[in-house]
Formats: structure tokens, C-alpha cells, sequence
């Protein structure tokens, strides 16, 4: 499947941001945040920014009512709900009823109350879990999903086809992202429903500060995972919505993996543990491998700028300030 078949000629407006009403949903979240940061630093449009608590997006009428009010001209939809594994395989239904009722509220809305230029944020997991690797975007809807995180898959595969119809039905300049598995500052440290480097940040660091002579890790350490810092996610994403017709869905990532086994030596020096590191090949791996091709956005002029050693460092100096400052989102 094709995802760059010729569109009509995107509407000059939706073309940059600037002096544009951008509406950034999930502005809390660790992407949201790195949005609303690369937004400030750019200083050139007026932001609008609603927590949960102000607009449930699982909301259909209240999401309606804010776009009549406040009518956005760029909205990125970074708003969802996330986690890990243990996270996806315990609450499938919410998986998938919230991802979908959030794609479905702010895209209509946005088509009904003029938005310009929509970015949808999808993930990886779309793709079938014997994809070819590294995975390119045409590998959409090829094969069967992987099972522990099928609902939230099937969620953003609807939100990334619907923008797609608007695109093409309508020829609205709605368009997605597929970003690798992120990581950075303002991430969800959760114990059991957290992301695999915010987890292993977290149990080095705890197993260091009380001593534990040795870290249980779930699985068999073979799995291959490539990751991005979310600064460089967001860069791509402005990038993108600067492009006057980009591709209907993208994939964004590093362009290299490496083993979980090798993530968690380098967590480990991050984090200063000695101590010894055990696998439990009781708890789940996912799918063996997930390396996205990038050939595309690099074709564009993207490419990440922050080494994964490097943020890593950075990220644990996150983590213990916002524990040192109660603010650990868990
Ligand atoms: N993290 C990754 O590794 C990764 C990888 C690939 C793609 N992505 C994509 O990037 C996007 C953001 O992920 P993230 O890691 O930034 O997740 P996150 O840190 O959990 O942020 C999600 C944000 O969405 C908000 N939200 C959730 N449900 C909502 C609702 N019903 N109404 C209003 N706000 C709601 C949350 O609000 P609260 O703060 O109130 O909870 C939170 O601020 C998602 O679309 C995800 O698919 C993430």
C-alpha cells in the first residue's frame, strides 16, 4: 500500500505556522510537551492549550464546542492513551475506545470548524508484527498485528486512515506521523504500565539508592528496539508541517536499534548500578524486532540530532529532578 499517491495542491495557508492558531492536544503528555517547547522557542504562533480537565477529548460536545469557540488553524493530535506491555495487555477496551474516541473528536471537529492543517500522531505498533525490517511505510495492513498491543494499534491505524479520507474526500491537509518508541524528559514513570526505558531508568535507580545486589528484568534481553528522544520527534513533526504536501503517514525514528539487553547496559552505566542484571524469560518480549525504515523523511531533510547515550544521561538528570521535585508522573 502506497502511502504518497498525488494529492491536489495543499492550501497555501496551511503551508507554515506562522502567526497561525495551533492547538496542541495532549500538551501535558512527554510528545505534547516537546511541542508546546520547540512551539515557545519558535515564538511565532498563538498556542491554544487545554488539559484533560478542562477538555475530556473523549468528550464528542465539549471537544465541539472548543473548536466553535476557538476554531485552531494547526492542531497536532498528541493527545492518547499510552503505556507499556503489562499496560496494553491488562486494558485493552480502553485501549482502544479512547484512542479512537480522541482521533474521532478532533479530527471532525477540526473538518467541521476550518482547521487548515491536522497532524495525527500514530506509533509503530501499526505495522504487522512480521513486518519486514527495517519497516517501511508501505508495510501498512499487510499482516496480522501483535497481539499485546492490538487495540491501541487498530485505534491509530482508524485515526491515521481518517485523515487520509479527509485528505482525499475533501482535501483537507490532515496527515500522521509514525514515530519509534520515544523516550525523554516528562515521560510516565509508572511501575508496571510504563515504557521499557522509563522502567529500567527506574529500577536502576532504586535498586542503586537501597542497595539491591541485582535488577529482575522481564524478558529474554533479545528483542531489538530502536528509540528516538521526543526533542527530535518534535523537530520532525514542525518539520513535517512545514512540508507543503507530505506523505499521508511518515515513519520518524532513529534509523538504528539495538537489544534490550544492550539498552539496559547503558541504563545501568547512566544510573551508576554495580550490581548484577537477571532476565525473566516468563514475562513477555512483543514482537522480536521493530526498526523503522526512514528513508523517506530523511529524503526530506530530517534527521535526529540527540545520540541515544546521550539522552539517556539527560532523561535520568529529568528523572531525579522531578523526583526530587514531586512532580514524577506515575
Ligand atoms: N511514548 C512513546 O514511546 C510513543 C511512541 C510512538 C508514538 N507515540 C504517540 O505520541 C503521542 C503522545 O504520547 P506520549 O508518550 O506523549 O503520551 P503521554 O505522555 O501519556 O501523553 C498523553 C497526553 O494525552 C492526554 N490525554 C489522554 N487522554 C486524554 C483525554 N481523554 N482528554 C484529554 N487529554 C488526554 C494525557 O493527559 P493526562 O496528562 O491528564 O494524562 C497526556 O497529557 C500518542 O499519540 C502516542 O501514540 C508515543
Amino acid at each position: 500500500m502506497n502511502p504518497a499517491p498525488p494529492h491536489p495542491p495543499a492550501p497555501e495557508r496551511a503551508a507554515t505556522l506562522r502567526g497561525r492558531r495551533v492547538f496542541v492536544a495532549g500538551h501535558r503528555g512527554m510528545v505534547g510537551a516537546a511541542l508546546v517547547r520547540r512551539l515557545r522557542a519558535r515564538g511565532d504562533c498563538e498556542l491554544l492549550l487545554r488539559d484533560r480537565a478542562q477538555l475530556d477529548l473523549r468528550d464528542a460536545a465539549a471537544v465541539d464546542r472548543f473548536f466553535a469557540a476557538e476554531r485552531p488553524e494547526v492542531v497536532l493530535v498528541a493527545a492518547a492513551r499510552v503505556g507499556g506491555i503489562e499496560a496494553n495487555r491488562t486494558f485493552p477496551v480502553e485501549f482502544l475506545e479512547d484512542n479512537l474516541a480522541i482521533a474521532l473528536h478532533t479530527l471532525r471537529s477540526a473538518f467541521r470548524h476550518g482547521t487548515a492543517r491536522l497532524l495525527f500522531l500514530g506509533s509503530s505498533c501499526i505495522y504487522p508484527r512480521e513486518a519486514p525490517q527495517p519497516i517501511p511505510e508501505e508495510a501498512l495492513l499487510t499482516g496480522p498485528l501483535e497481539p499485546t498491543n492490538e487495540a491501541y494499534a487498530l485505534a491509530k491505524i482508524a485515526g491515521l486512515k481518517l485523515c487520509q479520507y479527509y485528505r482525499r474526500q475533501h482535501g483537507r491537509l490532515f496527515h500522521s506521523v509514525m514515530p519509534t518508541n520515544l523516550y525523554g524528559p516528562g515521560d510516565y514513570y509508572h511501575p508496571q504500565h510504563a515504557h521499557v526505558i522509563p522502567a529500567l531508568l527506574r529500577r536502576f535507580h532504586e535498586a542503586r539508592e537501597t542497595g539491591q545486589p541485582r535488577v529482575v528484568l522481564w524478558g529474554t534481553g533479545t528483542p531489538r528496539r530502536e528509540f528516538l528522544h521526543v526533542d527530535d520527534l518534535a523537530d520532525a513533526c514542525l518539520h513535517l508541517l512545514e512540508l507543503p504536501d507530505p506523505p499521508d503517514w511518515i515513519n520518524v525514528g532513529s534509523g538504528t536499534d539495538l537489544t534490550i539487553r544492550e539498552l539496559a547496559e547503558l541504563v545501568r552505566r547512566v544510573t551508576g548500578f554495580t550490581g548484577e542484571m537477571v532476565f525473566d524469560p516468563t514475562r513477555p518480549d512483543g514482537t522480536p524486532r521493530k526498526l523503522l525504515d526512514v528513508s523517506r523523511i530523511r529524503a526530506t531533510g530530517w534527521a535526529p540530532r540527540i545520540p541515544l547515550a546521550e539522552g539517556l544521561a539527560a532523561t535520568y538528570q529529568d528523572f531525579l529532578a522531578a523526583r526530587a521535585a514531586g512532580t514524577l508522573r506515575e
